[in-house]
Order: structure tokens, then sequence, then C-alpha cells
């Protein structure tokens, strides 16, 4: 397929002229504009709905090295930044390091670190390297929205607001990126995700701290990303059913997120068929919730996988859906 099919040209030509194009990425979709252009990142912003302090990742195209891959973006890097840069890009790692001069505050909330990434995706390296510089890029679905793992998402979410979509089929990931920041002394985790926790561990030789109250990152630390309109409710697979059964006295549509519908499970309650392997589970958690809504299910009761590997920023994301009361589901 030359570049000019399948839209890689017109992309770059559109992030040239300060607009919006949406990506694929190994983990989600992501919302791109040209990260040294101001307008076109308040555009993103205004788009995305999102808080103008609220940093976002800046994207690059893979180079021979890390230096020249990170470039003016960051500031030189520490020994964990380098090593860490060294064994994951491209892969599903934001690393949060120290910002170069020529960064522009759209890009970092004002903060003076910034996080980059180099992402896994055929297309997105394509278009990354066409472009040829730093595109920042926040998932693409409006603000407090579950993001979007299909272009079909994306389309669900932003249509019309974006000038180009770039259709990569399914994400091979499914969950957003693992942030580390490396900006000051020992690295520490802000966000779980695609890349596992055990493989940290063996690269830093050490299990890294995880803060991911919203003390040292923005949105996607916060309860309300991630979850559907539908009430999310995370047990074991001993009290789905008694959990599901008093959802529907309530009178709620319920639905069971779980590998297997337990015995005796309400016939009322709708199953979703949870893949037993975690990682397809974590590709297809994002569909799975929004499928919840798309069935008009007030609460999904979800039996949540093992912590290991992606489970863990599965389980996290559960975690955090669970936890959140809007009052448009507080029906
Ligand atoms: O997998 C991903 O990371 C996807 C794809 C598109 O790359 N992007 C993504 O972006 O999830 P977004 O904006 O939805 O979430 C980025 C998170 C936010 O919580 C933001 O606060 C945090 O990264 N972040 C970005 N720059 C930061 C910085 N300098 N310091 C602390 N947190 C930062
Ligand atoms: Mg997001």
């Amino acid at each position: 397929m030359s570049p000019t099919q399948d839209g890689v040209d017109d992309a770059v030509r559109t992030l040239r002229r300060g607009g919006l194009v949406a990506f694929p990425t190994e983990t989600v979709y992501g919302l791109g504009a040209d990260a040294s252009n101001a307008a076109a990142l308040r555009r993103l912003y205004e788009v995305k709905a999102r808080p103008a302090d609220h940093p976002v990742i800046v994207h690059l195209p893979t180079r021979p090295t890390v230096d020249a891959t990170v470039g003016r973006w960051g500031a030189p890097l520490t020994p964990a930044a380098r090593a860490l840069a060294e064994a994951c890009w491209p892969g599903p790692l934001t690393l949060v390091v120290r910002r170069g001069p020529a960064v522009l505050d759209e890009v970092t909330g004002g903060a003076d670190t910034v996080g980059l990434r180099v992402p896994d995706q055929p297309l997105a390296q394509r278009l990354l390297r066409a472009f040829g510089d730093g595109v920042a890029a926040p998932s693409a679905n409006r603000f407090g929205r579950v993001s979007p793992t299909t272009a079909a998402h994306v389309r669900a979410d932003l249509d019309g607001d974006v000038d180009v979509l770039l259709d990569g089929g399914p994400c091979r990931v499914g969950v957003e990126s693992t942030i580390v920041d490396c900006s000051a002394g020992e690295p520490v985790v802000l966000r779980l995700g695609g890349l596992a926790p055990e493989r940290l561990h063996a690269l830093l030789g050490s299990q890294p701290a995880v803060r991911d109250d919203g003390s040292r990152a923005a949105p996607g630390t916060r309860p309300s990303h991630y979850a559907p309109h539908a009430e999310v409710v995370v047990t074991d697979a001993h009290h789905a059913n008694e959990r599901a059964a008093a959802l529907l006295a309530t009178g709620a549509r319920v639905g069971l997120l779980a590998t297997t519908p337990p015995a005796g499970l309400p016939a009322a309650v709708a199953w979703l068929a949870a893949p037993a392997d975690v990682d397809e589970l974590a590709r297809q958690l994002y569909a799975l919730l929004r499928r919840a809504d798309d069935d008009g299910l007030d609460a999904l009761v979800v039996v949540p996988p093992d912590p290991t590997g992606v489970g863990a920023a599965v389980v996290d994301r559960l975690t955090r859906a669970a936890a959140t009361r809007t009052p448009e589901r507080t029906r």
C-alpha cells in the first residue's frame, strides 16, 4: 500500500498545517497535533475538552540512538531513563524526564518535565518518521471517557473534530502505556500500563514505587478516567452471583464480565465473555466496557484477572472504574 493510499501523506500535511490526526498506537489510539505548534495544541485541548494544565505525551519516531530519539525534547537523561528507553522503546512505555528548553508550556501543562514515548505500531512509526518531529497525543477520546482501541471508537467519540483518522485496526496491547517518572531521584511509576511490572523490576533491579494517586501526574490517574457509564462493581467469582442479584433487585439492567458464567447466574444477567488470556483481555477491555454502555447496562459486575503482567493494568483500570460515582450513573 502506498503512503497516499493509507493516508500518511495526508496526515503529515494535516499536522504541518496545525490540524489534528487520530492514529493507532500499540496501546490505544492517540489524537495527534504538531508538538511544536502552540495553536494546534490549544485546538487539541479544546477538542479533548481537557484542562490546559494537564500535560500531553510527545510521540517520537525511532532513531538509531536514544539521544537522537529524544533530541531537543528532554534534557540529559538519567541512567535509569536511558536504560529503560534502550530496553523498551519502541514500546508501551512513557518516560517523564526533565523538559528541554524549547518544549512548549502547552505540552507540559507548565510543568518542568515532559512525557516522551516511542510507539511500537507500524502506521504510527510511518507517520512519525514522515512528519520528522514530535507529535503530542493524548488518547483519542473525549476527556473522561474510556480510551479508544479501534478507529470506530475514535469516530464514536470525536467524529467531526478530527481532520484525519488513520485506521490501523484494533490496538495490540489495549491499555495505555506505563508511565515512569525518571525526572528526579529513583524512578517512580505514575501509571500502570502495557509494560509488565515484572519487566520494569528486571530492568531496574528492584520494583519501582507506584505513585498513581495524582500527586505527580494529572488526568489519567483520576478515577473517572476508564469508567463506562454503567456502574462497575469488582468482585471475586464466589460473590459475582450475589452482587448481580442484588443489583437486579434494584431494577438495574445488569451484566457480568467474567471468563466463565458462574453456575446459578440469574438469567436476567447479560454475560460478557472475558478472555481467559490476560493479554487478550487487555486488548478487549475497553471494547467490552463500551459494549456494556451500548447494550444499555446500568451495572457491570466484573471478576478481575490476576494482577500479573498486563493484568496489573487491567485490575488498575477496573478498580478505578469501580471507584467512580458520577451523577449520571446514580440512577
Ligand atoms: O498509551 C498511551 O500513553 C496513549 C497513547 C496515545 O500514546 N496516550 C495516553 O495519553 O494515554 P493521555 O493524555 O490520555 O494520558 C497521558 C498521561 C496523563 O495522565 C498525563 O497526566 C500524564 O500522562 N503525563 C504526561 N506528561 C506528563 C508529565 N510531564 N508529568 C507527569 N505526567 C504526565
Ligand atoms: Mg487518556
